[in-house]
């Protein structure tokens, strides 16, 4: 098993190939809060990177959890997003976030959409996860040129030490780059076996651009089961989920596994190292298949389209 690296940032920092994802297990609050218990136990096996968001509602959870760790807060990778309902409300939210962290500053700070949405109370989240997640309604602007401004002044300021965006395509970082002054240190991406996203990856590499795959495993079973991936378990004598981790380290991606148990925790950062002729068979895998972020009846996600995605 090889020791878990890190990979270089545009900015010269460097960010933990693995972390920690941070949802909650349910979007309770009594789920977000028990969130602190296995933050903790994450901190006690060796994890420096912890992927949060302000929609996670776990910011306030990993603040206790840092403190009561111990960690030097310079030795660990703190990443949160500006949910898609604040464009409009930038240095607002991210103020929040940082007061709920505890932090001054944040390692990386991300768009987590690219779309605008607009909920009924503005600023305020709806309480109830159907309200947060179905119907939602877009708005033109702020366009995400215009928050990507605001994510830049946060970065001049030196509390944001990088930005970066998520859920973006090669059509949307197109987009983006119309305006931006600085290139995104991340792109994080739904991105498993049978969501390979080569091209994307290629390109995010020729614009220095790092690539986070998040629900790295495919979040449920199916990934995970797949015969090839079992095959490679037995070879390697590893798990199957620690054979998709150790992928995603291949292609130099950076992966946030979330786990809320803590042999599964320490399972994630002890991978072996794949042989380029097996790294190929993984990603032969590939379907295009997004498991998690996929369009409903309606061809909608979160009220876009895979054309206005881009995806
Ligand atoms: N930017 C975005 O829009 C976005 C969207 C989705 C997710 N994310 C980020 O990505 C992170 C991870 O994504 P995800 O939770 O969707 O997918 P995931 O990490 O691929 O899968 C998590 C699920 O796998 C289980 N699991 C973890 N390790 C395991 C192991 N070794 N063996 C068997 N089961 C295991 C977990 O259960 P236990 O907890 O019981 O171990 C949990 O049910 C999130 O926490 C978040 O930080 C970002």
């Amino acid at each position: 098993m090889a020791a878990i690296p890190s990979i270089k940032l545009n900015t010269g920092a460097f960010i933990p190939a693995i972390g920690l994802g941070a949802t909650p297990s349910e979007f309770t609050p009594e789920s977000m809060a028990d969130s602190e218990r296995w933050f903790l136990t994450a901190f006690k096996a060796g994890y420096r990177h912890f992927d949060t968001g302000y929609i996670y509602g776990t910011e306030p959870y990993l603040s206790a959890a840092l403190r009561a760790s111990g960690v030097p807060r310079e030795e660990v990778f703190v990443t949160t997003k500006l949910p898609w309902h604040h464009p409009k409300y930038v240095a607002r939210s991210f103020d929040e976030s940082l007061r709920k962290l505890g932090l001054d500053y944040v390692d990386l700070y991300l768009l987590h959409w690219p779309q605008t949405v607009e909920y009924p109370n503005g600023y305020d989240t709806p309480t109830s996860p159907s309200e947060m997640f179905l119907d939602v309604k877009t708005v033109d602007t702020p366009t995400l040129n215009d928050t990507w401004a605001e994510l830049e002044a946060l970065h001049t300021s030196g509390r944001a030490r990088a930005i970066g965006v998520s859920n973006f395509s090669i059509k949307t970082l197109e987009q983006l780059f119309k305006t931006a002054k600085i290139v995104p240190a991340v792109n994080q991406v739904e991105m498993h076996p049978y969501l390979a996203q080569t091209e994307l990856l290629e390109y995010c590499r020729g614009k220095g651009i790092v690539v986070t795959a998040y629900s790295p495993s495919g979040r449920w079973q199916q990934v995970r089961s797949d015969p090839t991936i079992v095959g490679l378990a037995a070879k390697y004598s590893a798990t199957q989920t620690q054979i998709i981790l150790a992928w995603h380290l291949a292609r130099g991606v950076v992966a946030i596994p979330k786990s809320a148990d803590i042999e599964r925790q320490k399972e994630n950062t002890a991978l072996p190292t794949l042989s380029a002729e097996d790294v190929v068979r993984v990603t032969g895998l590939d379907r295009n298949e997004r498991i998690v972020s996929k369009f409903g009846p309606d061809g909608k996600l979160f009220g876009w389209t895979a054309e206005q995605y881009g995806w």
